[in-house]
């Protein structure tokens, strides 16, 4: 099985938005969850559910729900990051923490992942099932990439080392 070191995963990681044929095991769906399930949380609150969606016709159904949603219908696998009620800032912090350490563990395997924000929450939640008290925060969609295998980007776009960080004071 492909591994890599963190360095190397979270170099690689990237939004992948187009997926090809070879399957995702059940194991490595199963890893990639756990990753999620152990990320920290405020006063460990653990405020989330996932929903794991491995259906065709489900993820196709899933990518509509959203117009930045459309590479869901090709992936693999989503999984579905559940909350409870309104989204608190902490929450969406913690959101955020699962969200990446899910990315870097599919990222570990080799494994491509696009994040999805959702706009039809009530079609969401009737396709995921969802009790009434529940809403679907995030989509992430996971794959192993059509067009190259993850690598170490030598130079993500991102703004530059120097501009962003400061040291001692701004
Ligand atoms: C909060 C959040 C919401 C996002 N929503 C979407 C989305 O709905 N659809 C999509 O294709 N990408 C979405 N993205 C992916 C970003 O566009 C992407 O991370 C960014 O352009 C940087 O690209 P990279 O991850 O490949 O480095 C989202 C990312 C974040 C962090």
């Amino acid at each position: 099985m492909h591994s890599m070191q963190t360095w190397e995963a979270i170099t690689s990681r990237r939004n992948v938005r187009s997926y090809s044929d070879r399957p995702v095991s059940a194991g490595q769906l199963d890893q990639i969850l756990e990753a999620g399930r152990r990320s920290p949380s405020s006063r460990n609150s653990q405020p989330w559910d996932f929903v794991l969606v491995t259906d065709r016709q489900q993820l196709q159904e899933l990518s509509q729900v959203w117009v930045g949603a459309g590479h869901i219908a090709g992936s693999a696998a989503t999984i579905a990051l559940i909350t409870a009620g309104e989204e608190q800032r902490r929450t969406g912090f913690d959101l955020g923490q699962v969200t990446m350490s899910i990315m870097l563990a599919a990222a570990d395997l080799g494994i491509g992942s696009c994040h999805a924000g959702v706009g039809d929450q009530d079609a969401c939640r009737r396709l995921l099932g969802l009790p009434a008290d529940r809403s679907c925060a995030f989509l992430i969609s996971l794959g192993y990439p059509a067009d190259r295998p993850l690598a170490p980007i030598a130079r993500p776009d991102r703004r530059p080392f120097d501009e962003i960080v400061h040291r001692g004071h701004w």
